[in-house]
């Protein structure tokens, strides 16, 4: 596959205005004011298919967003590839902290892009990386070199949770029937090395709600003689860690699959500088669970983390109050064993009986979903693996990361078929962040290293 170098040489151009064009609409999930968005950007990517070659297209209406399914099938006695992508994004906010703005994709360089990132929400997360399988398609139907059936399902409720998409693969086995799924939206360890993430962490998400008095009291005339529910939250919030910051929340850790000596040796040998991941934070040192490294902190180690805590006066100035509510969004990151609904109950159990009298606790789930390992010795993961070793010229590595995709667990459930996580992106390229951008490199090469997914894998098939 020579030719699908010279292809991307000849219309990268084409390539990034195209990506451009579909990060310029604000396909924001969380937010209902951005509703028309994510419509449109459903509406943007199933012509985009219908273009690259897919011979039958179409919108999928949900309970909630849209889902596109496309497939171009070939010879039914071929081999499927399933390719899963979301096509919403997450909020872009705090805005004032773009250098410029998330809906008018820029190209600049950085230090770790010198060929220019595509700086925009959503340009690695997932608008570009979900963008390299349509232009790997049309390379591959242009060539005449897709060598198998294909089928796309691109999701625009992912950043908030995919229950739209569980109900429809729950509706549509037949539909979507495949040999192996394919889904780039995790990371790669650098432009240099290539890894394939094995691993995704599972979540449960919960959102807490702390009442004191009935009303908002005047802090002086009530203060020290009433719960006050922040104060409260900010204790309770507090005691989920111990001073080994391991979480304390009785049998949290009861299932966890704990790694054995062999397989943590097997993950020191990735490269990783600690020195270089506290300067890029500009942090003086790591924080985590005692006993365990920073790669193992953020991978094959459940954790507890506020995502959001408020209540209480934050106008300009000062106001003398004790509020009557404090409230926090709360996330777990669960690994293999853990059961997400076994955890939100373990949680809610154990947050209402450590508080106080005088005050009240609601617990909310939001969402969550299971963990996900793969094996390395699949079809699958070699076929990517000789995919990666041809474009990068070296091996990838196996790489467990920490975040979710909780989808992908229900996809082996459902469907019964592995899921190859072939990221691209970089842990630097911001997503989910301000100023979220994704690599000119990066992009083209995961348009180049796709159609040769596509080769191995049905080559290794037969
Ligand atoms: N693409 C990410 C997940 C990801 C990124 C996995 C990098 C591995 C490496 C996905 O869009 C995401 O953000 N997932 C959410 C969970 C979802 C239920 C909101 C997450 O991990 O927070
Ligand atoms: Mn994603
Ligand atoms: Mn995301």
């Amino acid at each position: 596959m020579e030719n699908i170098k010279s292809y991307v040489q000849q219309h990268k151009d084409r390539f990034i205005s195209e990506l451009i064009e579909l990060l310029k609409i604000p396909s924001v999930s969380a937010d209902t004011a951005y509703s028309q968005d994510v419509i449109d950007t459903a509406e943007a990517v199933k012509v985009s298919l219908s273009k690259a070659g897919c011979d039958f297209v179409e919108i999928c209406d949900t309970p909630g967003y849209p889902i596109i399914y496309g497939e171009k099938i070939i010879d039914p006695n071929l081999p499927t590839v399933l390719v899963y992508g979301h096509y919403d994004v997450q909020p872009p906010d705090p805005m004032e902290l773009w250098t410029s703005p998330p809906f008018e994709p820029v190209i600049k360089t950085t230090d770790i892009h010198p060929e220019g990132a595509i700086f925009a929400r959503g340009a690695c997360d997932d608008k570009g990386q979900m963008y390299m399988h349509v232009k790997a398609l049309e390379y591959m139907v242009q060539s005449n070199t897709l060598p198998c059936n294909v089928k796309f399902m691109i999701e625009g409720e992912e950043e908030v949770g995919s229950a739209s998409l569980a109900w429809f693969v729950e509706r549509n086995q037949e539909k979507l029937k495949n040999d192996v799924i394919l889904i780039s939206d995790t990371g790669m360890i650098s432009n240099q090395q290539p890894s394939i993430t094995t691993g995704l962490r599972g979540l449960s998400y919960v959102e807490v709600e702390v009442t004191g008095p009935n009303r908002d009291l005047h802090s002086g005339l009530y203060g020290g003689a009433v719960a006050n529910p922040i104060n409260i939250l900010a204790k309770m919030i507090a005691s989920l860690h111990d001073e080994d910051n391991h979480i304390t929340i009785p049998r949290f850790y009861d299932k966890v699959q704990e790694l054995s000596a062999e397989e943590r040796a097997e993950m020191a040998k990735a490269p990783f500088s600690l020195e270089k991941y506290k300067n890029a934070l500009n942090i003086a040192d790591v924080y985590g669970e005692k006993g365990y490294v920073t790669n193992e902190r953020n991978s094959i180690r459940p954790t507890l983390d506020v995502n959001g805590i408020w209540g209480g006066y934050q106008g300009e100035g000062a106001k003398t109050v004790i509020a009557s509510k404090a409230f926090a969004k709360i996330s777990m990151r669960l690994v293999p064993n853990q059961d997400w609904h076994e955890i939100t109950e373990l949680f809610t159990k154990h947050f209402t009986n450590i508080a106080p009298a005088g005050v009240t606790v609601k617990v909310t789930p939001h969402h969550g979903g299971q963990g996900y390992v793969t094996p390395i010795d699949s079809i699958g993961y070699q076929a990517a693996n000789k995919a990666y070793t041809e474009t990068f010229g070296v091996p990838a590595i196996p790489v467990r990361s920490g975040g979710s995709i909780p989808i992908v667990s229900l996809f082996e459930k459902e469907l019964k078929s592995k899921t190859i996580l072939m990221g691209f992106g970089l842990d630097s390229d911001a997503i989910h962040s301000p100023n979220e951008h994704f690599g000119i490199f990066n992009y083209l090469k995961g348009i180049e290293t796709i159609p040769l997914f596509y080769k191995y894998f049905v080559a290794l098939s037969k």
